[in-house]
């Protein structure tokens, strides 16, 4: 049987490692999709030539991403450009022309899946975006095929590769933020504009496509709660560590009784949880099922060969579909387009967890109880509190409190109530606290 043709948008980091890995497992990939794969057309701007091995293997290379769509010979469509547009009218593009795509792109499938999976079901096209969430863990697979018989009560995941390289590297070895992202950036694990990586923009379109498929909701990333690393303090690292904690920064999704949380901030979890230990640019995603119980995932979660794995894997699916009725497919968001649910997703101030908070205060009778009694006053449990030494000379001393669980929304308000005490100085930090119990 001839070979499947493929059209190739971008020949970044993830295009030359697709182009790569094609080439070296040519023989194992066809024996595996029952027919060879072959890159007819290939649409790049600027690429590094002696990065990718096989270039000489695509039948065409020019710089008009438009004309791989439109390409006649093209059956499937790779984009590995990145970013909202134009990505999203090429995917379009690709559909109306009735070619299958695959995707890298977690920002087009977080903000236009919506769009982009009813324009494929109606055109009986398939849209594969395994690469597009944990780099080359196949959690997509997973969470769509392995996992079809649970009802998903939670996900935790590390999602965000280069946010964990550089909290690893901090925590370790003592480096420089700035030092360990441009190092991320080098090793083309970074966003194009990196602070999608340490703000959690990344993370929560990854979230958003994880939580959709999990609870058979509609991709909401507008309603993704998230908050970034960069404002995590080496004093925070070292409490956390003191009480048993690492910080990670998490991406969670939780079925609750009122709706669906959704949400990206840095968490402190027990440093005996296999999830904690998971460092450097590696992802891993916990899923909780009715029937399995927790299952975890671990792997790579950026960088060329990695994330061509997912691709590739993508375009081996679609190419063993070819034949088969539209009807009859796996469906893009796990769940049938007829039976998603409305399950709302809740605002941040309705979640419930527990917290770290530290604040400064003075070190004076009276002041601690002050504070525990607002806490107590809101609803807030205490589970520990430490008061660390006052540095030489000082009038105000580190104070470090665990909470029980509790709504964000009365968190919120004693923070507002402890801030506004003369004795406090300062903002209170707060790090929200997961215990993650199967
Ligand atoms: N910038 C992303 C990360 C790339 O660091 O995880 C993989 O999606």
């Amino acid at each position: 049987m001839d070979a499947v043709k493929i059209g190739l948008l971008g020949l970044g980091t993830v295009g030359g490692g697709t182009v790569t890995v094609l080439t070296r497992n040519a023989t194992e990939i066809a024996r595996r999709a029952g027919r060879g794969i072959a890159i007819a057309h290939a649409a790049a701007r600027d690429y590094n030539p002696s990065a990718i091995n096989g270039l000489d293997q695509i039948a065409r290379i020019g710089d008009d991403a438009f004309a791989v769509v439109n390409d006649p010979e093209v059956q499937i469509v790779v984009e590995l450009i990145g970013g909202y547009s134009p990505a999203r009218e090429l995917v379009l593009q690709a559909i109306a022309n009735g070619k299958h795509v695959v995707t890298a792109n977690k920002a087009l499938i977080a903000r236009h899946g919506n769009e982009i999976f009813a324009a494929a079901q109606a055109a009986g096209v398939m849209v594969g975006f395994e690469a597009a969430v944990a780099g080359g863990i196949p959690i997509i697979k997973a969470l769509r095929e392995g996992l079809a018989a649970n009802r998903i009560e939670w996900i935790a995941g590390i999602i965000n590769g280069t946010g964990n390289f550089i909290l690893t590297e901090m925590r370790d070895k003592g480096r420089d933020f700035a030092d360990v992202l441009a190092e991320a950036q080098a090793l083309g694990y970074a966003e194009a504009d990196p602070t999608f990586d340490v703000e959690g923009i990344d993370a929560a379109h990854k979230l958003t496509i994880l939580a959709a498929l999990a609870f058979g909701i509609p991709l909401q990333f507008e309603r993704c709660f998230t908050e970034g690393i960069s404002k995590i303090d080496a004093l925070d690292v070292t409490y956390a560590a003191e009480l048993g904690y690492r910080i990670k920064h998490l991406g969670i999704a939780r079925r609750a009784a009122a709706g669906i949380e959704l949400r990206v901030h840095p968490t402190l979890i027990p440093h005996r949880r296999l999830i904690a230990n998971v460092d450097g640019v590696m992802n891993a995603v916990l899923v909780k099922g009715d029937a399995v119980g927790p299952t975890l995932y671990y792997g790579a979660g950026a960088g060329a060969q990695p994330t061509a794995s997912a691709v590739i894997a993508d375009v081996v699916d679609v190419v063993r579909a070819l034949t088969t009725d539209p009807n009859n497919r796996v469906p893009h968001l796990a769940f049938q387009p007829d039976a998603l649910a409305d399950t709302p997703v809740l605002a941040m101030e309705a979640v419930e967890t527990a917290y770290y908070l530290r604040l400064s205060a003075l070190d004076q009778p009276g002041v601690m109880a002050r504070i525990a009694s607002i806490l107590g006053e809101e609803g807030i449990s205490i589970e520990a509190i430490k008061q660390k030494e006052p540095n030489e000379g000082e009038t105000h001393v580190p104070l470090v409190m665990l909470t029980h669980r509790v709504r964000e929304g009365l968190m919120n308000q004693a923070i507002a109530r402890i801030e506004a005490l003369e004795a406090v100085a300062g903002a209170v930090t707060r790090i929200r606290v997961e215990t993650l119990a199967g």
